[in-house]
């Protein structure tokens, strides 16, 4: 059994998690929205056709933000095909999915559900086939009070109050071949700020992301980032980055994901005070990662032509939700320069959330992660000392255990996420004395068979356990870690006179 040491000073701090780090995403795609979220004439659906059973584990997850409505589909979607009366609204073909769009949910609809949902919305504009004007357009008529032909047909259409979206994706993926018109860097650069000029004169209290790359595998990477920051410097607050792992064959280097994604932000962190420093400006550029999540690319199927077909479902395994536990928390660990986060995406497609059409609904067991994160890494993001076996992935010199430590000072709380890759047993010794003594609130372990997934017949297959908790008030406390195993330690802060 491997020994390893983790040292926390409660004074030595990354940054304050931003809520938005607890984001997802939903995509006019396959069956996200279309028997996902919608389905008129579900036995739990709602008098809007909004399924209670997925708003019910939507809200659980406590989402701040969801993104809305692409992904590659919007960079060929008009807006405007989705509003008003249902019977009037064209049939489209989707270029980006090959599918066809009834359009029978548009922002009206996403924004109603949003309310339900508990989250707020992370709107987008295209920026393939669409114009600034017409992204101006969609500002108007989600946020303008009225008076003007947009915001009047937003009252006509049912919401008389702005719908107040404050936070908006110029484009998505532009550095992609794959997106409809695609563009390079620089003509990108200039049309994504002439965008954001007029979203910001129509309502100048948003806020916008612009896109980066869609991956660190492009070829175009980082030197698409570098010039878009160049372009977009003075006139947007985020820069987008997008990542998704699959396993190719080897666990552990599956396992190993968070080492590259961590050097990805690391190498664009870089690159934002670089061109920081080169405009002589007084303000950093954030990240929003807006997607990111575990997608098997290599084996997406296709149906031509169809409505709402079932695409990229992908079955998550424990492998899977271990993966997703170290990418989350990369996430918090960057909390300082990562401000926003997608878990892409969140119903069906490549999702924590699957649907049957007409029946049940499950948690994969990629839900277990996002929830502990969302629930417990809210906090300050602190920066340990760790001491910690190492062996070489494909990444090169990997830790065997990944940490996050986050603490709450207004509840007294520190809970620690581990994630233990080696394929035995770890023993880790946590030295907490900066806080004085603490109580072990709750150990939750997520380990077992890592092929093992939820179905509708066997729905927990995955499921986090409950551990014995270490006993007594203690500074210093030693753990065991079972192999290949996700860990959510909880403690809260004795009282001065030592006890609970
Ligand atoms: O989330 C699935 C797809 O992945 C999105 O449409 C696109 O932005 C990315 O390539």
């Amino acid at each position: 059994m491997k020994n390893a040491t983790i040292h926390m000073e409660k004074d030595f701090r990354v940054a304050e998690t931003d809520d938005r780090l607890f984001s997802s995403f939903l995509e006019h795609l396959g069956r996200a929205i279309y028997s996902g979220i919608y389905e008129p004439g579900h036995p739990r659906a709602d008098g809007d056709g909004f399924r209670t059973d997925v708003i019910q584990l939507v809200r659980e997850l406590n989402l701040s933000h969801v993104r809305y409505p692409g992904g590659n589909f919007l960079s060929g979607y008009d807006w405007k095909d989705g509003i008003g009366p249902k019977e009037n609204r064209p049939r489209r073909l989707d270029l980006a999915w090959r599918t066809v769009e009834s359009n029978r949910f548009g922002i009206d609809e996403f924004y109603d559900w949003s309310k339900k949902s508990g989250a707020q919305i992370m709107g987008a504009v295209n920026m393939g086939t669409g114009t600034p004007k017409e992204a101006g357009e969609l500002v108007e008529y989600c946020n303008f009070r009225g008076g003007t032909y947009w915001s009047d047909l937003r009252k006509q259409y049912g919401h008389p109050e702005p719908m107040n979206i404050k936070l908006w994706c110029i484009g998505n993926e532009m550095d992609g071949e794959w997106q409809i018109c695609h563009l390079d860097a620089d003509d990108y650069g200039k049309k994504a700020v002439e965008t954001a000029k007029i979203m910001r004169w129509v309502d100048d209290s948003i806020e916008l992301v612009a896109c980066g790359s869609a991956s660190p595998l492009q070829r175009s990477y980082p030197e698409w980032d570098r010039k878009v920051m160049e372009h977009t410097y003075h006139d947007v607050d985020y820069i987008s980055l997008h990542r998704y792992y699959e396993n190719e064959g080897n666990d552990f280097d599956f396992l190993a994901s968070f080492v590259d994604m961590d050097r990805f932000i690391n190498t664009l962190s870089g690159t934002a005070d670089y061109v920081k420093a080169l405009k002589r400006g007084k303000k950093d550029l954030y990240f929003s990662f807006d997607e990111w999540n575990v997608w098997y690319q290599q084996k997406q199927e296709r149906r031509d032509w169809m409505e709402a077909p079932d695409i990229l479902e992908d079955r998550y395994s424990l492998l899977d939700a271990l993966v997703v536990a170290g990418m989350g928390m990369t996430l918090l660990n960057h909390a300082d320069r990562v401000k926003i986060a997608c878990l892409a995406q969140l119903v069906n497609v490549i999702a924590p959330v699957f649907t049957e059409k007409g029946g049940r609904v499950l948690k994969q067991s990629i839900f277990y992660p996002f929830l502990y994160l969302s629930r417990y890494g809210r906090g300050t993001v602190l920066k340990p000392v760790a001491k910690v076996p190492v062996e070489e992935s494909r990444y090169g010199e990997t830790p065997l255990l990944y940490q996050t430590a986050v603490y709450r000072p207004e509840d007294g709380t520190v809970t620690v996420f581990c994630l233990n890759i080696d394929r035995e047993e770890m023993e880790l010794e946590l030295e907490l004395r900066s806080f004085g003594r603490l109580a072990m609130l709750e150990h939750l372990c997520l380990d077992g068979d890592l092929q093992a997934r939820n179905t509708f017949d066997n729905p927990n297959a995955v499921l986090p356990k409950a551990l014995p908790v270490v006993p007594g008030a203690f500074s210093e406390c030693t753990v065991r870690l079972r192999k290949q195993s996700f860990h959510v330690l909880r403690f809260r802060l004795c009282s001065d006179d030592g006890h609970q």
